[in-house]
């Protein structure tokens, strides 16, 4: 079965379940500058989990667009994607795990007709913060899981939560079993030879974890689900890798034919790599030397690393997007519209990395003569490692180079500063993730109201055709993009605050509407990506002097807000200034 029959199907069946089908959040989350991507479902998601009302009701379901960079360096191998689709379905204090469970069975042995003696499922084992899930495990054998077929794992495995801190609670995973031989008489699902694979996760998220690693019950019991796309596709076709379905297949046997050197792990990881970038950059990503933009161009310069590793000629990479829009369109239609700018901009990349290797190359050959100087033979771990992070020169390349020159390379050390590294940026996401959950705290809040005030207020200082391009929150200051053909002058400026900080001042009530998309633009209500909404919409109000489409959180009445002050109005791109404020 395709993956996208397998979409249409999850979609039908929850539908038929009582659910409503909610869009896919963009990869780049909206109004929280502390995630760097959407990385699992339930992440636009928050706010309801924790109790506020859902347009949509208590049970929805949708397909989401994930990108998780953390295991970025394990692609290559017959598993890992950095972006994937995951299905999910959600209970927002609806039904809890009897019915979850006997849906996901339902759906599986009898929408998908995989055959119950293939299905393995994980339970909590229990601790001292949540009982031995007793329930979903008997919940489980009714619905019709084999006997010897349960297996209880503790939090490493069957407890989920995004980051640090947030909602939480036990999940039950289910694992699909490829027919491999069992690796040892202890061969089970927890195990990494591959026999088992997992194919859907559960979360009973009933828990919240704070600050201090304590948790307490949320107000509402909710579902949390998620299915990986690919992954499921991968089994129903009875192939050993996702690089055989049909999203890979036409790019990999490309790959095959211009290749001069045969390296399958490069092939995946241009595949890869390729398919990441193009879904990063549709939603708007651009490649730069910081947090988003950084990840995108490490994407992007992999792919033509070892696009360089092959030696396929680098101006295949048009080729290759073309190629990936035709494979992918039916499921993403968006990527067809903005098929010439995703190529323009990958090649664009492609080229300055062109540059950037040659550069590197120079640093080479000063690094060679430098040791060369001091009579070494040897290229030091610092020097390797800067190479790589510094020039994108990966060690590799650095290694043969040296050989060449008779000489050596430290990689031990380079190995040791990478892992450095790579534990740093990891901590650096985690982070980001957990700040993105903090996203409601009463600061952001106040600054999320604050933004609605500041677009109405640029509307009256520079016209009514000034609308929002971007927004950044975080608990120290905001940052505003919009439209302007000028930099603003200090009058202007001036203008823009007195009127935000008048409407603070004048305490005005902020209520909230729902209502459809099109009543919501017959409104005249402001908003930036109306096709990014569900077909019921939240707007919110303030007085008379704003009306905007957006899922909140805001504060209940201006007057909470503080004293509002730009600090700066500067450029950010052709066409779009950027201002940066603070509350007092
Ligand atoms: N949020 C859960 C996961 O990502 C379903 O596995």
């Amino acid at each position: 079965m395709k993956a996208i029959e397998i979409r249409k199907k999850y979609l039908e069946f929850f539908k038929e379940h009582g659910h409503r089908v909610i869009p896919s959040a963009p990869l780049i989350p909206e109004n929280d500058p502390s995630v760097l991507f959407t990385t699992a479902g339930m992440q636009p998601l928050v706010p309801y989990l924790l109790g506020e009302k859902h347009p949509e009701g208590t049970r929805l379901t949708d397909y989401q667009k994930c990108l998780r960079t953390n295991d970025i360096e394990e692609v290559g191998d017959n598993r890992h994607l950095t972006y994937f689709e995951m299905l999910g379905n959600w209970s927002l204090g609806d039904y809890f795990k009897e019915e979850s469970i006997q849906m996901s069975f339902d759906f599986l042995t009898k929408e998908l007709q995989i055959p119950a003696e293939k299905l393995s499922v994980t339970v909590f084992a229990g601790d001292e913060d949540c009982p031995r899930d007793e329930v979903a495990a008997n919940c489980w054998k009714k619905a019709g899981i084999l006997d010897g077929h349960i297996y209880y794992y503790g939090k490493d495995d069957n407890w989920w939560i995004a980051g640090e801190t947030g909602p939480c609670g036990s999940d039950t995973e289910i694992f699909y079993d490829t027919g491999k031989p069992a690796c040892s008489d202890n061969c089970q699902p927890s195990c990494d030879c591959g026999k088992y694979v997992e194919i859907w996760n559960n979360v009973f998220m009933e828990y919240f974890k704070d600050e201090n690693g304590k948790y307490t019950k949320l107000a509402q019991q909710n579902v949390d689900t998620g299915l990986g796309l690919e992954r499921m596709a991968m089994l129903l076709q009875g192939k050993e890798t996702p690089f055989d379905i049909e999203l890979f297949k036409p790019v990999m046997d490309k790959l095959k034919e211009l290749q001069k050197i045969d390296i399958i792990e490069s092939r995946r990881i241009i595949a890869e790599h390729l398919r990441a970038s193009i879904m990063v950059i549709c939603d708007g990503g651009k490649p730069s030397n910081v947090d988003r933009g950084y990840v995108l161009r490490r994407l992007i310069r992999r792919t033509v690393r070892h696009m360089n590793k092959l030696q396929i000629d680098l101006n295949e990479i048009g080729t290759l997007v073309d190629l990936y829009v035709e494979t992918l369109k039916e499921m993403y239609p968006d990527l067809e519209k903005n098929s010439n700018m995703i190529k323009e901009t990958i090649i664009e990349e492609k080229n300055k990395f062109v540059k950037t290797l040659a550069h590197g190359e120079k640093e080479f050959q000063k690094a060679m003569n430098n040791a060369k100087n001091q009579g070494k033979n040897e290229i030091d771990g610092e020097t390797l490692f800067k190479l790589y992070d510094t020039y994108g020169f990966p060690p590799e390349v650095t290694k043969e180079l040296a050989e060449e020159n008779a000489m050596k390379v430290d990689m031990e050390k380079f190995k040791e500063l990478f892992k450095a590294h790579q534990e740093k940026s990891r901590q650096g996401s985690e982070q980001k993730f957990k700040g993105g959950l903090a996203g409601n705290s009463e600061i952001e809040t106040k600054y999320h109201t604050a933004t609605h005030l500041l677009n109405a207020a640029l509307k009256v200082v520079l016209g009514p055709d000034t609308h929002q391009r971007g927004s950044n929150i975080t608990t120290e200051r905001m940052r505003f993009d919009f439209n302007c053909d000028h930099k603003m002058t200090d009058e202007e400026k001036k203008q823009a605050e007195d009127l935000v900080n008048q409407w603070i001042k004048e305490d005005l009530p902020v209520t909230v509407q729902e209502m459809t998309k099109e009543e919501a633009l017959n409104s005249g209500a402001e908003c930036m990506f109306i096709e990014k909404y569900p077909d019921i919409v939240k707007v919110y109000s303030i007085g008379e002097v704003s009306k905007e489409l957006c899922g909140g959180p805001h504060v209940g009445h201006t007057g909470e807000i503080g004293t509002f002050k730009i600090k700066k109005e500067e450029a950010s791109s052709a066409g779009i200034r950027r201002i940066k404020a603070v509350i007092l």
